[in-house]
């Protein structure tokens, strides 16, 4: 099933370029690195079956090795090359979900590399939404690992500027599939150990996981720590000042310290939010970004929180208030 994109993926940039997709998947089979859009963040692809290629991503980012990237494919069709069993609940969240925003952790069949699980015996799997990437998937036919085109515990990109910036040096190919129309990662849910559970909140609201499935999902965010990991991630240069309520308070008090202060100014709208949250953090140029928890962690609020405290990292005081709180204190990235 090779055939080209239907009218339905044509995205407001426009349909993908056929030549492009061509090239990308050249690079891809020749064992090179493409940074490709998804509707989440901008992903840097590699072919999942090459482990020098796979190796490439981790030097590309920085990323120690041992953290777990996740299996691109084109369709939900491909899930038996890659998950030795797909429980019924995993299939009810891939019929209501893809493509889309989710990622399903699942025990791997031998086909998928240690390099590409960390040695873990579990596979994190997802079909993205945006007409590029499914182009290419469709086009090489095979999985594509891909993180999120940042360095290692930086900010995701949600444009091709952002990832040209970055990592323009390393990678072979970038396409531009405009910017990201969901802005956060895609929500993981882990299916491996019995019942699911989950492991990073996203762009797929943990409620309409909830009602899809029929029961509570508990979050477990961190259940599985990849070895190496750092507390902070999705930082920023500058240190991020969490608060609830209006920010100006906080923002006052530290410029009267002699800091340089920017404060974040997300829309409302949790959808826009999400969207903006990561290019409003790359471009601030101040030493403290203050920012507004979302009051709800209904919807798309529990992944907008659970990224500005990782934002906040462990440098400031703003994550142990979090952490007593019972917010996510530390990262899977
Ligand atoms: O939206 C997304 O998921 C984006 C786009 C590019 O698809 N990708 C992304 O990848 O965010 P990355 O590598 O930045 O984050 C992947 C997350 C990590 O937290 C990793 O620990 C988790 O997925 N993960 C991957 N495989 C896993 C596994 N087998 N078990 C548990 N967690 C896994
Ligand atoms: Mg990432």
């Amino acid at each position: 099933m090779t055939e080209p994109p239907g009218p339905e993926y044509v995205s407001p940039e426009g349909a993908p370029d056929p030549d492009r997709v061509v090239e990308a998947v050249r690079v891809l089979r020749a064992g090179g690195l493409v940074a490709l859009p998804t509707e989440t963040v901008y992903g840097l692809a590699a072919d999942a079956d090459n482990a020098a290629a796979v190796t490439r991503i981790f030097e590309a980012k920085g990323r120690p090795s041992g953290h777990p990237l996740i299996v691109h494919l084109r369709d939900a069709g491909a899930l038996g090359g890659w998950a030795t069993e797909v429980p019924n609940g995993a299939a009810q969240l891939a019929a209501a979900f893809w493509p889309g925003p989710l990622t399903v952790v699942l025990p791997k069949t031998a086909r998928v590399l240690d390099v590409v699980t960390g040695g873990q015996p579990t596979v994190g799997l997802r079909v993205p939404a945006h007409p590029v990437a499914l182009a290419v998937l469709r086009a090489f036919g095979g999985g594509l690992a891909a993180p999120s085109a940042n360095r290692f515990q930086g900010v995701s990109p949600t444009t091709a500027a952002h990832v040209r910036e970055e990592l323009g040096a390393v990678v072979d190919l970038i396409l531009d599939g405009g910017p990201c129309a969901v802005g956060v990662e895609s929500t993981i849910i882990d299916f491996s150990a019995g019942l699911p559970r989950l492991l990073r909140p996203g762009g797929v609201a943990l409620e309409a996981i909830e009602a899809t499935l029929g029961h509570a999902v508990p979050i477990a965010v961190g259940a599985i720590r990849a070895s190496g990991e750092h507390a902070l991630h999705y930082a920023p240069s500058a240190r991020v000042e969490l608060c609830t309520g209006d920010p100006g308070e906080l923002a006052e008090a530290l410029r009267r310290r002699g800091d340089r202060v920017a404060v974040l100014s997300l829309p409302d709208d949790l959808a826009s939010a999400a969207r903006e949250l990561y290019a409003q953090l790359r471009a601030v140029t101040a030493d403290v970004v203050v920012a507004e928890l979302p009051a709800s962690s209904k919807g798309l609020g529990l992944a907008l929180r659970d990224r500005l405290v990782r934002a906040a990292g462990p440098r400031t005081e703003s994550l142990d208030a979090n952490r007593a709180t019972g917010e996510p204190a530390f990262a899977l990235e």
